[in-house]
This record gives structure tokens, sequence and C-alpha cells, in this order.
């Protein structure tokens, strides 16, 4: 998050050497002031008051102090603290469904659009009834509880939505969750969602603040933090309650449809909400849905839209899932909530691919329980199209989960003298051009200012490194986010392969990650003439953490290299159709040629298209990025992917769809193609399997004949894959 403001050193004013160490005393005391303040900001209260930028530059200037002028090092300088890494309290535990999100909607229209989207996969006539439930939807935080023969085994957050947190031992001090079920089948996974009332809210922030500790700032960051507490003594103490909302494991069909299995779920004896209703339209949908606003403040949690979903469980069951959305759902979120505010500053952030945000920085606001200081302003467009200045009184929304936004800038309150925002044409961290491409078919420029740094903008390196330890990548725990810029600014990480010789170094004393007790002069003290660490478990634990990932999943490690326009969906597809890192590799290497077959193959990958393949290809055309790929190969040895698990007559086979389908749509085939483990390809080519031809077909049709590509029809589709 660098800050425009401090783009070099010489904002301090006095360079460190020729500082006298009064001086130099009395600034290292403000810097450790400044920065002790945004650590707290950060880490404690979720809400930092400084961009990275500002912070680095006041650590770098600390460093520097330090090193001229040794005998001012504190004890308990920030310096000291480079290395200490937050510990982990909770186990991994599988989910073995999936747990999935919602896809949104916002108005009549788009629940409209999903109706038809729906009939459309199905194909089923506007005649043919369609029964759709309807029910809160509950901002808490979802849940998986495992019973077995009734008894509850297991409860999981739901994580990256397949693996999550085992939180077992709290979950079985939740009065509302039962621990044994009344006539409940062999296996039986409950999904549902944790939250507490207005009024537990209320008390517990109240019996907090008497206590001096840190109140929540809204019922589910309560709920949250009170199922994520390490002793389950104090989630026993949290009002948290439990509405089961779904399953996911079931040992066997508990009924046919949504809202007979949720009554069924009723008499095991879990809670399921008492406003879940079935609807037969449109209007009935629509109906549900004011009907639940209107009494929205009377239900006494918080909701933030009306969930609904296909009732029928065999329609669901062809319908699947989308990404991480399951087709047959949808949330229908209550308009967002707004508030105004002052706009103070603007900084600029510069992400891994060099793009350069604006961030607003605002007065501190309430906007839906939430406190509100940041907002994205998107990009330079934005800015000026709507003529933010800072100092001007803005209307900010806030929308669910989603980063609020500016809406509008009251021009009335503008005070005097404000001047039209400025958006550099230089990355405020490395000082080289930012541009804005034109798009060669259009003529068009980009929405999106880029830095031309690249490897040299700091920023830019150290948001890729992020990026390569998160969650969705490498999931190195224990390696956060502050600390990888703390190893960064130290100098001891600047590529992903120098994260797994960190211990190699340590051990052989070429870093230091240790932090040692120091004397009142700041000496480190000796004990026996040894130097005592005090964070050495810390420190090995998390070398353990980055140890277990030595092995990663292909799909991880594709995703963790940050290769534009390839996220965790498309790093999947890569390693599902090359299966090996060095297939992966060699591929997006040969692919550099448009005219190979590489290349096609790569386009022929369901859900690849020209954009995505430019930035893998673009990404091993660069030497030095193949380079760090190579070092960051000694260290780790990625898995092999799956290529196909699924065990089918189609399993591995490239088929196409060509003419018209009669018993199902276009995209009901290909979703239960691709679930069976086949390709699906848009083009018939020498590699195409099947093709699967119905009336109409035309120059597919003939090419496959061509080519001597088997071609059945589709009722023989039907019969081949049973
Ligand atoms: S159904 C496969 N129903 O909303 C569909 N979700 O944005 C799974 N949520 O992760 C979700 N109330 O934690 C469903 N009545 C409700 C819900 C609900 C809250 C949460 C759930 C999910 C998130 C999706």
């Amino acid at each position: 998050m660098p800050h425009i403001k401090t783009t070099s050193e010489e904002q301090f004013g006095t360079p460190v050497k020729a500082l006298s160490p009064g001086d130099a005393e009395k600034e290292l005391d403000a810097l450790i002031d400044e920065i002790d303040a945004a650590d707290r900001a950060y880490y404690q209260n979720d809400a930092p008051i400084m961009s990275d930028a500002a912070y680095d530059l006041r650590r770098r200037r600390l460093l520097l102090i330090e090193k001229v002028f040794p005998k001012l090092v504190r004890p308990n300088s920030p310096s000291s603290r480079v290395g200490a890494p937050s510990s982990t309290a909770f186990e991994k535990l599988t989910h073995r469904t999936a747990m999935l999100s919602l896809d949104n909607a916002f108005n009549p229209d788009d629940v409209a659009d999903f109706l038809a989207r729906v009939r459309r996969f199905l194909k089923l006539d506007n005649e043919v009834p369609l029964s759709v439930t309807a029910e809160p939807k509950i901002d808490g935080l979802s849940l998986s509880l495992r019973y077995e023969d009734g008894i509850l085994i297991s409860g999981a957050t739901r994580g990256d939505g397949h693996v999550g947190e085992n939180v077992t031992a709290n979950v079985l001090t939740i009065a509302e969750i039962p621990q044994q079920l009344r006539d409940a089948p062999a296996v039986l996974e409950v999904r549902g969602e944790v939250y507490m009332t207005n009024t537990d809210f209320a008390e517990l922030n109240r019996s907090l603040e008497k206590r001096g500790e840190k109140i929540a700032a809204n019922p589910r960051n309560a709920a949250a933090g009170s199922l994520r507490q390490i002793d389950p003594a104090v989630t026993a103490s949290r009002p948290l309650r439990f509405f089961a909302h779904g399953w996911g494991d079931l040992s066997e069909p508990l009924a046919q449809t949504q809202f007979d299995t949720m009554s069924r779920l009723a008499d095991f004896g879990l809670q399921v909400n008492p406003r879940l209703s079935r609807c037969n339209s449109l209007d009935e949908l629509i109906a549900a849905y004011t009907d639940i606003e209107i009494n929205r403040a009377a239900l006494g949690y918080d909701i933030d839209g009306v969930v609904y979903k296909v009732d029928r469980l065999d329609y669901q069951a062809r319908m699947g899932s989308v990404g991480r959305h399951p087709r047959w759902a949808i949330a229908h979120k209550f308009p967002a909530e707004r508030a105004t505010t002052v706009l103070e500053e603007i900084d600029i952030q510069v992400g891994r691919t060099g793009a350069l945000t604006p961030v607003a920085r605002l007065t501190p606001v309430t906007v839906g329980g939430v406190v509100v200081s940041n907002a994205t302003l998107h990009n330079q467009d934005e800015i000026e199209r709507k003529d933010i200045r800072i100092g001007d009184s803005v209307v900010l929304q806030r929308a669910g989960d989603v980063i609020p936004q500016i809406v509008e800038v009251l021009i009335d309150k503008r005070p005097e003298k404000t001047q039209r925002y400025v958006f550099p044409e230089k990355c405020p961290v490395c000082d080289s051009l930012a541009v804005r491409d034109v798009n060669s078919k259009t003529g068009k420029a980009d929405a999106v200012r880029r830095c031309t740094g690249g490897l040299i903008c700091n920023a830019q390196i150290v948001e890729r490194l992020k990026h390569f330890v998160s969650r969705g990548a490498l999931d190195i725990e224990g390696l956060g986010q502050k600390q990888i810029e703390e190893f960064f600014h130290a100098g001891i990480v600047s590529t992903p392969a120098e994260i797994f010789t960190l211990q190699a170094r340590q051990e052989a004393g070429d870093v230091d990650l240790y932090t040692y007790k120091r004397n009142a002069a700041g000496e480190i003290a000796l004990k026996n003439g040894v130097p005592q660490a005090t964070n050495q478990k810390s420190v090995d634990n998390l070398f353990a953490m980055i140890n277990a990932r030595r092995e990663p999943a292909l799909d991880r490690l594709i995703n963790a290299l940050g290769i534009r326009h390839v996220g965790e969906k498309n790093a999947r597809l890569y390693a599902q159709n090359y299966a090996t890192f060095e297939g992966f590799q060699d591929a997006a290497i040969a692919a550099a040629d448009e005219d190979s077959d590489a290349y096609k193959d790569m386009l022929s990958i369901d859900g690849v298209g020209e954009l995505v393949a430019a930035g893998v290809v673009d990404f091993f055309r660069e030497k030095h990025n193949r380079e760090a790929v190579r070092d960051l190969l000694q260290q780790v040895s990625p898995l092999r992917a799956e290529k196909n698990q699924v065990q089918s007559p189609v399993a591995g086979k490239t088929v196409v769809f060509t003419g018209t389908l009669e018993t199902m749509s276009r995209d009901e085939a290909k979703s239960q193609a691709l679930s069976l483990g086949a390709k699906v390809s848009g083009s018939v080519s020498g590699k195409t399997d099947l093709v699967i031809a119905g009336p109409g077909a035309g120059s597919k049709l003939k090419k496959a004949q061509d080519l001597g590509v088997e071609v059945i029809s589709e009722n023989e589709w039907r019969a081949l894959i049973g």
C-alpha cells in the first residue's frame, strides 16, 4: 500500500550520518512510536493507519539510524521483531464435499435471469413447474458439522472451501449444536451458519469492555472470533448460535427436495430457519424477499439477503456448480448501506502486476455496523470522471464483503481551494514510469496504469512474494504478509526459492531470525557467554511450516507463480491438463509459437482462451522468470496432478458437441462431460476422440468424418455415460 507522499527518504530531511546523537535519539523515539502504533493498528485492530510505503520507509530509516548509532538500539526496538511468526492454533480439516459459496443477485431482474438460466440449463419450458426455496442469508460464518451414526464427530470452518480449520473442541461447547441427533443416517454432514444475536453481541461487548478487552466491530466478527478461540472454555462462555442451511456428505438421501430435507434436519434436532419457504414463481420469490426484508430488524440477528435454492434435488444434481458457485442457488442481497464522510488522502497501491490502484483514506465512519476508513477508487478514469478531490465529502457504500466504494461526491460541501487530483505518472515505489497500455484493437487506453519497473520495483516483488505464500497459493502458514515485507526489507527474502533456503541459511549463520534479550544499553545480553533467543520456538515453527510445503499440489504451485490471468481456477485447469510441472512449462515455452501444436493444445483446454494462454507464454518468455522457477524447483517438488481422477468411459477423452441437443442444454452436456473427466473442446481436430452430433450439425461433423473421428448421437452418448 505505498503512499504517494513518501516516495523517497529525503522526506526525513537530514541524512542519518549527519545526525547528532541527540537528534538521532529523538528521531528514533518518534519512529518507534509511529511504527508501534502502525503495528497495533494493523495486527490488533485490523485497520491500517499507514500505507505500506510509509511504514517501510520508517522501518528502513530506523534500521539505518540503528546501524549508524548502535548504542541507541532499544531492547524493544521494532527491528528486533523481524522473524517472529504468529503461531497457528487449529489443525486443518479437509472437507469431503467442497463448501461452496453463492453467486449474488441485486435486484428482481437478476433473480428473473437466475430462473431463466435454471430453465435453460434444464431445458424446462415455462409451463413446467419450478419450485425454489427462500430463506434469510445469515451474516455469520459457515460451519460444517460431521455426524456419524448421529454422533457429532467434527466441526470445521469453511477455510478455502476445500480445507478448513478443525474447531471441533469449540463446536462441542455450543448449546444450539446437538452432540447427538435423533434417528440420523450413518453419515450426515450438516452445513450451516454460526452467528450471534444483536442483544447477545451488545452484552458481550459490554462485558469485554468492562474487562478492558478488545471489543468486536459487529456480531459476525464477534461470532468468528468466539468460534476461533484457542481455549474452548472461552468459546463456551460466548453466546453462539447455529442455523443449518444445507448438507455435504450424506450416506443416503433424506428426501427428494431441499425443503423436505431441511425439515428432516429439523426433525433430527437441528435448528432450521423458521422463515424458510417454498415458492413457485418469480413473484412469490420477490414477495418472500420483501417479507423477510420488512421483518429484518425484528429477527434479532443480522442478515444480508435472501437465499434462493432450486427445490428438486435431482435438478440440483444435474445443475452442479460452476467454479465455487452452485448453479442451483443464488443470494439476493439487500441494498448496500451508505454513509457520508470526508476523503482525507489518496494513496496509490502498487500490486503484483504493477497496477497502480488509488485508495481513499477516509475519516472513519460506520456503514452498516462496520467502521470503514479505506475505500477503493478503482482507477484514474474513475477519479477523473467523478472529479474526486482530497478534502471532499463523499458518499460511501458498503455491500456485504465487497470493498467499500465511493459512489458520489457532495459538490455542495466541497471546501474552497481544492484541486483536481493529479494521478501520478511514475510508480510511487520505484519511480519508474507508469503507463497505460493502449489496446491495439480498440485504440483505447487501458483503465489501469502500470509501473514499468518489473523486477526492480520493490512493490511488485513484495506483492508477488505475498501472493506466493497466500492461502490459495502455497499457503505457508505463519509466513504472513507483514512478515514477507519484513524479510524482504531486511534483505533476507526476495525470491520464492529464498523462502525455502531460510532454514539452511539460519543454520549456516548467514541470516539471523532470532530475537535476543538485550540489556539497557541495547546490547545483546549473554548467558554463560551465549545469546538467548526469545523466539526460537516460533522461528522453528516457521521452518516446519515452510518445510511442510516442499511438495505442493501442482495447481497451487502454478497459481503461486503469479502469472497474469492465471489464478486458482486456471491454475487448476493447467494442472489437470499437463499433470506435471515440466509438462506445463514445456508446453508454455513451446506455445510461444502460435502456429505450434502446443499452442493449439493449450487453447483446446476448456476455459483457456487467448488471454490466459498469453499470460503463460509471456511469463516463460522472460529469462528471469525461468530462472526464478528453476531455483524454486531445486527447493520444492510439486506433486503430480491427477489428470483424470474420474472413472468413466469418457475420462481423458476430448469430446466435441455439435448441432442441436434435444434432451439437455449445451451447458448441461458440457458440465456433465467435464464431471466425467472428459475434456470439452469447441473445435474438431486430430486430438478429438468423440463428436456428439445432433440435428443441424454442419462443418464440425464434416471435419470429424474427414478425420475419421468417431461420431455418435445424443442418445448414444447418454447410453455411453449411463
Ligand atoms: S447456502 C452451496 N444458505 O453465505 C450453497 N448459505 O455467500 C451454500 N450463508 O458460504 C450456501 N446463510 O456461509 C446458504 N441460508 C443460507 C445462508 C448461507 C448464510 C452463507 C454461507 C455461504 C455464504 C455464501
